[in-house]
């Protein structure tokens, strides 16, 4: 099926949400920038705040998103990067720390840090106690310090008697993220790496400037809202709301009397985060569902339901940035991703919420086919091609389908994987 004369490099992602399964296909091109080749999206209704709660459902969207990308590719996809989120993650903190390794022929404080220390004090820094059903997913670095030297990125090669290594952990739930990879697999394809969501966004909307000076992501999506907080190049913090647009879109429906589908379409035609004062108001009827009379409401009577439930899902945010240990130097205040960002002056209402600067996080850094993208519900797919790109430069693909009865092993191979991420 493939139109390339030479085997061109092949990038693939799969972001399996609450409302949609998006699946994307970029090639690498000369300059290592990827350029995307398929777009597909299929409502996804199996799907309940990062969960497989229908396995049919699910994989019958992700065929049908898959079989839109490839054919407006016109290549066939087999291993794909797959977003994980929901409220089966969990992060914390965790430092390791080690003695450098000795070589007989030098005094003991003037060892040379090697590849090997790396590995063992990152391996320190992930030796946590979890309960059976637990597995790490990342070890994202923040800083080496070298015996009384700190923040260092890279230690390697630099002279020291004590190497410590601090890291942010995230953790899944195996029998979770075993679903997810089941119903990838049932569609025929095979899972290169699991990526925690809003990391995959960031990847997408965020710059290193921003990462290095400290910024807040946020990814609002229907099910879950998922934060990280960055900090001089390491995620300092994250965390996942267990609400999303979903929340605001349900206590529309409840106070106008309406189907969840239609409180949807009012969020989006007529909703503000804040209703400003320049704009004029007016009236909107709504029709009566199973024989009711027509309800009627106004623009700002719409966003006097929409803003305090969107008000206290950004608090929770709020309270979760403040309890990094660096949220008096975020820089770049927030930058908000994923389809809940959308709603009209969400800035206005963040801005009030935080007290910082917000910008709304649009896909950055893919060529070809932006304008199929280029909306902040697309974050987390295109972040996956990114991460995909930057983990096969370093580790090279697999390129060879997981099995079930593999499943740990697998997971086993990545955990070892990710040690080595300076994402
Ligand atoms: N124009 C818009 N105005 C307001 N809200 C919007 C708009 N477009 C999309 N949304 C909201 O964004 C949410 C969907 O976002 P997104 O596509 O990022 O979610 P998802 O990735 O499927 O869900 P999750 O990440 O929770 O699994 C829905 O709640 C939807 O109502
Ligand atoms: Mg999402």
């Amino acid at each position: 099926m493939s139109t390339f004369e030479s085997q061109p490099r092949l990038i693939s992602a799969l972001d399996i949400g609450t409302t949609k399964v998006c699946a994307v296909m970029a090639q690498v091109n000369e300059s290592g920038r990827l350029n995307l080749l398929g777009v597909g999206s299929a409502p996804s209704t199996g799907m309940r705040k990062g969960m497989v709660v229908n396995v049919k459902e699910t994989i019958t969207a992700i065929e049908t998103a898959v079989e839109e990308a490839e054919a407006q590719a016109d290549v066939k996809m087999d291993g794909v990067y797959v977003a994980l989120s929901g409220e089966q993650i969990r992060s914390m903190n965790n430092a390791g720390v080690i003695t450098v390794s000795r070589d007989e022929s030098h005094l003991p404080h003037t060892q040379e840090i090697t590849e090997e220390d790396v590995d063992r004090v990152l391996d320190q820094a992930k030796a946590v106690t979890l309960p059976n059903d637990r597995e790490i997913l990342h070890v994202l670095p923040q800083e080496f310090k070298v015996d009384q030297h700190d923040g260092i990125k890279a230690p390697l090669g630099h002279m020291g008697h004590r190497l410590e290594a601090r890291v942010h952990l995230v953790t899944m739930d195996s029998p979770a993220a075993q679903n997810l990879i089941r119903c990838v697999e049932a569609a025929g394809l095979f899972v290169e790496a699991l990526v925690l969501a809003p990391l995959a966004s960031a990847a997408a909307v965020l710059e290193q400037t921003e990462k290095d000076q400290g910024v807040v992501l946020i990814d609002m999506g229907a099910g879950t809202t998922e934060l990280l907080v960055y900090y001089d190049g390491g995620v300092r913090h994250t965390a996942v709301i267990p609400f999303g647009g979903n929340r605001v879109s349900n206590d529309i429906a409840q106070i106008l009397h309406t189907t969840f589908q239609k409180a949807e379409e009012l969020k989006m035609e007529y909703g503000y985060a804040k209703f400003p004062a320049t704009v004029e108001d007016n009236e909107i009827t709504i029709n009566g569902i199973a024989g009711r009379q027509p309800q009627t409401t106004t623009r700002r009577g719409l966003s006097a339901i929409i803003e305090p439930r969107l008000e206290e899902i950004l608090q929770l945010c709020r309270n979760e940035v403040r309890k990094s240990d660096v949220s008096d130097k975020l820089t770049f205040g927030v930058v908000i991703t994923g389809g809940g960002a959308l709603l009209r002056e969400m800035e206005e209402k963040a801005g009030e919420v935080f007290n910082a600067d917000i910008k709304i996080g649009y896909p950055l850094h893919v060529g070809g086919l932006e304008d199929m993208v280029s909306s902040p519900e697309y974050a987390t797919a295109i972040g996956l091609l990114l991460y995909g790109l930057e983990y096969e430069e370093t580790y090279g693909s697999t390129k060879r389908p997981s099995s079930l009865s593999n499943f740990m092993r697998k997971l086993g191979s990545l955990i070892k994987n990710f040690f080595k991420e300076l994402f």
